[in-house]
């Protein structure tokens, strides 16, 4: 396999905390939404980058379960800046055969939210190309809650014998079963934590945080993400190979 820096390994799936927007805008004396249509602008720039670099599946963290706790205007702001996107990226998400999808709880979403997503997720669905996917209304504790009482439901239907209940019977019950595990995590912003996000699925991910904010972040730093990623030795509990 080549490595080195002339030909970085592209992990096949990255996830991203976009954090900082609200600090960004904070910073420049400006209202933090507009730290939020500036992160969009960022979207569209690492989505078309990772496209280009050949990463199968990108997962944005985009809206939290505990999001809903901010300011109701932040709140219908982000709402609306989310129905925009959707409503704005389609052309672009066609041309380069996106495939869309979303993950987190679908109650709670304003019902003109919840129409794009499925008007997206079902244009794109035979797409070939990489999976974007948004996580939206979703927590990692949720995600894992809710599995959880889809298994016991089937169990209690005889469907599924509680005492066979493995990672991969667990994992059909996630809200993209498809998904396999992300390589890559990268936290814009520079606080080093989770934030419930993903918990069942990054168990071995590799982290990578920059203190840079969303707004700012550039496809050169993406890069050097991946360099970075590309240059350590993943064990996953074993030892490393002679
Ligand atoms: C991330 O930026 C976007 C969302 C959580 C929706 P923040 O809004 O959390 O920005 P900071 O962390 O307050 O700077
Ligand atoms: C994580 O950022 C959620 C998103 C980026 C959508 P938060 O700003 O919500 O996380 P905390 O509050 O700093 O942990
Ligand atoms: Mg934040």
């Amino acid at each position: 396999m080549t490595t080195g820096p002339e030909a970085p390994k592209i992990p096949a799936h990255i996830a991203v905390i976009m954090d900082g927007n609200g600090r960004w805008a904070k910073e420049k004396g400006l209202h933090r939404v507009r730290g939020h249509e500036e992160g969009a602008e960022t979207v569209r720039r690492i989505t078309r980058e990772c496209t280009r670099l050949g990463v199968k599946r990108l997962t944005l963290y985009a809206f939290s379960s505990d999001n809903w706790k901010r300011p109701a205007h932040e709140v219908e702001f982000l709402m609306a800046l989310l129905q925009r996107y959707l409503a704005g990226e389609r052309r672009e998400i066609m041309e380069n055969r996106i495939r869309f999808r979303t993950i987190g709880r679908r109650t709670g979403l304003p019902d003109e939210v919840r129409r794009e997503i499925d008007d997206l997720v079902e244009v794109s669905r035979t797409n070939p190309g990489m999976v974007l996917s948004l996580a939206l209304n979703y927590g990692g504790r949720e995600e894992i809650v809710d599995a959880a009482r889809r298994i016991a439901e089937d169990a209690r239907r005889g469907i599924v014998d509680p005492a066979a209940i493995d990672e991969v019977t667990f994992g059909k019950y996630l809200y993209d079963p498809g998904a396999e595990d992300p390589d890559l995590l990268i936290r814009t912003g520079g606080d080093v934590r989770v934030s419930n996000f993903l918990l069942w699925q990054i168990s071995y991910t590799e982290l990578w945080v920059t203190p840079v904010k969303w707004p700012d972040f550039t496809v050169e730093l993406l890069r050097e993400a991946i360099r970075d990623f590309s240059a350590r030795e993943r064990r996953f509990g074993g030892i490393a190979d002679e």
